[in-house]
């Protein structure tokens, strides 16, 4: 999408909250403070913050109205009968389990269907979903298609291998298969999203062995609008009309639904099968709540009756994804390689590319999330070798993650074009300087999701750079 082309909001701002730039010096100050770790700076002192679309969405009056109906009974209340309608009516399964997060319903789900050494297939698990895998005993296995990973701006490569899938099945035996799931879109992927040919034929391979076949849907409705978009034969449906196509496609669905329920807080599970409705609800009362608010509010069930709506709107998608691809276009325009074609929530850019210097172990992506702190105030987050780097087993070495990138996730309805217009100069005076960044080194860090919480050392220190 070239600058120009894309339509203006769909929407005009009624509420504004201030944002504040510190000088070079402060923040550079902060970086150190926070052991190079941008999670562990205060959001005040951010000036766009681009960490993630999760729970960053902007509500709409119509949200916040709805908040006001709030109907907070332990048991029964009106908010989840309205909510459970919606969910029923978009995703067509007959049970629905409220949770707080898309991460509890991993966890309740793998809690109660994972037995020790089964594995989980996706087309590339998220991180929370494979260290929730992980954790509960199993082995996550991704199989994305092989266009993934060819730097051709091509359509639907968040899609699953299926030859591969199908071989994987034949060779370790369907009963070892806990689960198959689909992401949509592939966020751990680009944010890049699925066809529903691909989908179809996964769910083919899926019921043919007898596996059961999930979502996990957390950008359900963005996935929704390429494939109306981009697969041909969906130019003329509208969005609900795809969503119900996909969503028959599957056995049932985990959602945090903090992304496309255009809320702060939410998640889901929806299924069909009563009987693990039942073992499901009984870990959710353990370990969440009861089975009509599952760790919300009832204000939060009615926010997202409406936002899982509002979501599937024509003219907020059109917006919302051409302003992410006129995002990416003004980002390689200043210089920075990245992933094309931009997907549905983020720009990713190839760090290992644009920083050739630094190898994947001095982790080359958080080089360039401190530098975009440090240059303008932004948090981006790294997607590489921090979160991803694995140890094999048989050699004991570390297997670096197979690209070295950054994120710049966009929430949703947020940021104006114009926060993306600095955002380019910001990403511009980088590139001029790219052969000074330094590689980093992890000084502690934690067994799962060390991304997080771990600290960090400049390693080739720039001492000057903490002078006034
Ligand atoms: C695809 C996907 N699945 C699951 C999750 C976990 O959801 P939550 O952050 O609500 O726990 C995320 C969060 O970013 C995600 O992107």
């Amino acid at each position: 999408m070239k600058k120009g082309k894309q339509p203006a909001e769909p929407y005009r701002i009624k509420s504004v909250e201030p944002i504040k730039l510190l000088s070079r010096h402060e923040r550079l100050k902060k970086i150190k403070q926070a052991n190079y770790n941008i999670f562990k700076i205060d959001s005040e002192d951010i000036y766009i913050d681009l960490l993630t679309d999760s729970g960053t969405a902007a509500m709409s009056n119509a949200q916040w109205a709805a908040l006001m109906m709030g109907d907070e009974s332990y048991a029964g209340a009106r908010s989840f009968r309205r909510f459970e309608k919606v969910v029923k009516d978009i995703f067509r399964k007959e049970f629905v389990i409220p949770c707080h997060q898309g991460r509890v319903a991993e966890n309740l789900m793998f809690s109660t269907i994972l037995q020790k050494g089964q594995y989980v297939l996706n087309n590339t698990h998220f991180d929370t979903t494979r260290a929730n895998t992980l954790h509960k005993g199993g082995i996550a296995v991704d199989l994305p298609c092989r266009e993934a990973k060819s730097s051709e701006p091509l359509p639907f490569k968040g899609n699953m291998d299926c030859r591969r899938l199908e071989e994987f099945v034949k060779e370790h035996g369907a009963e070892k298969v806990a689960m198959i799931i689909m992401t949509v879109t592939n966020n751990s992927s680009g944010g890049q999203p699925v066809s529903m040919a691909n989908i179809h034929e996964v769910s083919e391979i899926a019921h043919r062995y007898n596996i059961p076949f999930y979502f996990d849907c957390a950008r359900f409705a963005e996935n929704c609008y390429f494939i109306k978009r981009d697969e041909p034969g969906f130019a003329n449906k509208p969005i609900p009309e795809i969503a119900r196509e996909l969503f028959d496609a599957c056995d049932g669905v985990m959602m945090s639904a903090k992304k496309d329920g255009l809320a702060n807080i939410g998640g889901f599970i929806a299924l069909n099968d009563e009987e693990l409705y039942g073992r499901l609800t009984e870990l959710l009362i353990i370990i969440e709540g009861y089975r009509t608010y599952g760790g919300l509010a009832g204000r939060d069930l009615e926010v997202l009756a409406v936002g899982l709506q509002e979501v599937m709107d024509f003219d907020y998608l059109d917006f919302r994804i051409e302003q992410v691809a006129y995002f990416g276009h003004r980002i390689k325009e200043a210089g920075m390689p990245i992933i094309e074609p931009t997907g549905g929530h983020a720009v990713f850019i190839d760090a290992g590319k644009l920083l050739p210097q630094i190898p994947p172990k001095q982790f080359p992506g958080q080089s360039l999330v401190v530098e975009f702190y440090i240059e303008g105030g932004i948090r981006t987050v790294e997607i590489g070798s921090i979160m991803f780097a694995e140890t094999d087993s048989a050699t004991g070495k570390i297997v670096p993650a197979p690209r070295e990138l950054v994120r710049m996730a966009l929430p949703r309805r947020v940021y104006t074009n114009s926060h993306i217009d600095y955002i380019a100069d910001v990403a511009q005076r980088i590139v001029d300087r790219r052969e000074s960044l330094p590689g980093y080194k992890i000084v502690r860090e934690t067994k799962f999701l060390r991304h997080f919480t771990c600290d960090l050392d400049v390693l080739a220190v720039e001492e000057e750079k903490v002078k006034p």
